[in-house]
């Protein structure tokens, strides 16, 4: 069996969560439930980013020491992703005692490797970026790039990782390791990072308390990103369990923002190269959803709120939307028509109308038991290429395109059955064979699907007679043609997908 674990970014908990963050995180539990179909043993990593000055300062302006303030948000991240059904088989903070000795023992290593040294620093700082900036990267008026907010001049004893070292040892290694980075824009996004140049970057503070000391100096604590970045190495027992960390270490895919594509993919690789760690065997960069132009954040109001959209949606509707409107990598725009305009077309036009119009002629046509598919149904080719195509796009981090072509199954089979007219026929034989087909199509449909639409996929194998779980179902071997057996009975029950009214 292989091993496939992949990882969300941990999230700053200054902010509840909003749809931006579901975004991700949608992404990365949709791709790890596709890889428990695919029969791989997986890991799913999410979790929060609690130390640095952002947070600090959050905590202060609540009136909270920063440990009571991270207490109070993190539960709302890990609530949150379980009633949107994130399936995440981790959840690391990274205040937790495990997370404190994997960083302890990164930076260890990297300073013992002298990649790490003291030097004076003074520069401008986004202390939301938590990132320094420099002149030519600033707006006018020394405002932030991303939050367009002015920047602070800060002065201070830094250590610093060398990471100017490592400019050809990551070209060299991104050049040996073609499409580690998907979509391949992004990739190039990453590379032209690095050859323009690489600074070092301070991995130390003394002017703050919040975080985790240097082992060799604790007045300095760890700057934030390095902490952060750690955490993909804490959960699976990097400092703290040797076993553990072989069986899972090097992380299959780090799903994250394109914001977050300097530190993922310059800084990580070469604090990984410093310490002598093998490097990620993935890194799946998605872009923004945007709302009238705007990152959404915590800021863009109610819209945002992903468990309010939930209430007209529901939380399938949601995840479909996420991962079947933009392509991963590029930027979405997110209304809320379009998300009710998604909803309808595909899954109550598209899907629901076809489960209920399938269950309906088998009440009407064969006593509610439905018939057994014909082997050489003319569906049977589409269900091969839409199974092909799911496995395509999902192997390459294309939920959009995994999506397209299960859909195309569906639309075939709606088609099949408008040119049969089932329900205009005569019960027999050649009304079994249509509906035979129909439902053994809907089978697969609901296993390819089931990634996406968790709850709504399992209601369907039920009403489809179809014994057992729907993750219990392996592809390819479970969704080849013919699989479903006939005699089963098969249930209308209430609208999978009630239309919205717009
Ligand atoms: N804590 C860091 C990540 C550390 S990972 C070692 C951080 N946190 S964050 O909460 O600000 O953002 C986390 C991720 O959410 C980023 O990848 C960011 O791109 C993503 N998103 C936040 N708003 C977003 C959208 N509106 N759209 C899509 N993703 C966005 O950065």
């Amino acid at each position: 069996m292989s091993r496939f674990y992949a990882t969300t970014p941990i999230y700053y908990v200054n902010a509840e969560p909003h749809l931006g963050h579901a975004y991700t995180t949608i992404v990365g539990d949709a791709l790890t439930r596709w890889h428990r179909l695919l029969g791989d043993d997986v890991l799913f990593l999410t979790g929060t980013d609690e130390h640095g000055l952002k947070i600090q300062q959050a905590a202060d302006a609540a009136g909270l020491d920063p440990q009571a303030f991270a207490d109070g948000i993190a539960p709302t991240f890990a609530e949150a992703w379980k009633h949107l059904e994130i399936a995440n088989d981790d959840f690391i903070r990274t205040t937790e005692p495990r997370h404190r000795v994997a960083v302890v023992e990164l930076l260890q290593r990297c300073y013992d490797a002298g990649d790490i040294e003291l030097d004076w620093y003074r520069g401008k700082y986004c202390v939301r970026c938590e990132e320094y900036y420099t002149d030519d990267e600033l707006l006018p008026g020394d405002q932030c790039p991303i939050h367009k907010l002015p920047v602070e001049v800060f002065e201070e004893e830094n250590y610093f990782f060398r990471l100017s070292r490592f400019q050809q040892r990551l070209l060299d290694w991104y050049g040996d390791h073609p499409g580690v980075i998907v979509p391949e824009f992004r990739g190039n996004e990453a590379l032209g990072l690095i050859r323009s140049g690489l600074r070092d970057f301070s991995v130390s503070r003394t002017t703050l308390e919040w975080g985790i000391p240097l082992p060799w100096d604790p007045a300095h604590v760890a700057y934030v990103w390095f902490d952060a970045l750690t955490n993909y190495l804490s959960a699976v027992g990097f400092g703290r369990d040797d076993e553990q960390f072989r069986e899972w270490w090097p992380v299959d895919y780090h799903l994250i923002g394109k914001d977050i594509i300097r530190q993922h993919c310059v800084y990580w690789p070469a604090m990984l190269l410093s310490a002598g760690v093998d490097l990620p065997k993935g890194w799946a960069v998605g872009g923004w959803l945007l709302a009238g132009g705007e990152k959404l954040s915590k800021t863009a109001g109610d819209a945002a709120k992903p468990l309010d959209l939930v209430d007209t949606v529901g939380v399938d509707g949601l995840r479909y939307y996420v991962l079947a409107d933009t392509p991963y990598g590029q930027d979405g725009d997110f209304t809320y028509e379009g998300l009710v305009g998604r909803y309808n077309a595909d899954l109550a036009n598209n899907l629901g109308n076809l489960a209920a119009r399938v269950a309906t002629v088998v009440q009407s046509k064969c006593g509610g038991t439905g018939p057994a598919p014909s082997a050489d149904s003319p569906l049977a080719t589409a269900a091969a290429d839409a199974v092909a195509g799911a496995i395509a796009g999902w192997d390459v981090v294309a939920p959009s395109r995994a999506l397209d072509a299960t859909w195309q199954l569906i639309r075939a089979t709606n088609a099949h059955l408008e040119a049969a007219e089932p329900w205009k026929a005569e019960p027999g034989p050649e009304v079994d064979a249509v509906l035979g087909d129909a439902l053994e199509a809907l089978r697969i449909v609901t296993v390819l699907a089931s990634p996406a639409l968790p709850a709504t996929a399992q209601e369907g194998w039920n009403r489809l007679g179809l014994p057992g779980a729907v993750t219990d179902q392996r592809i390819p071997a479970d969704v080849q043609w013919g699989g479903y057996p006939g005699g089963l009975p098969v249930v209308k029950g209430a609208p999978l997908f009630p239309r919205i009214k717009t």
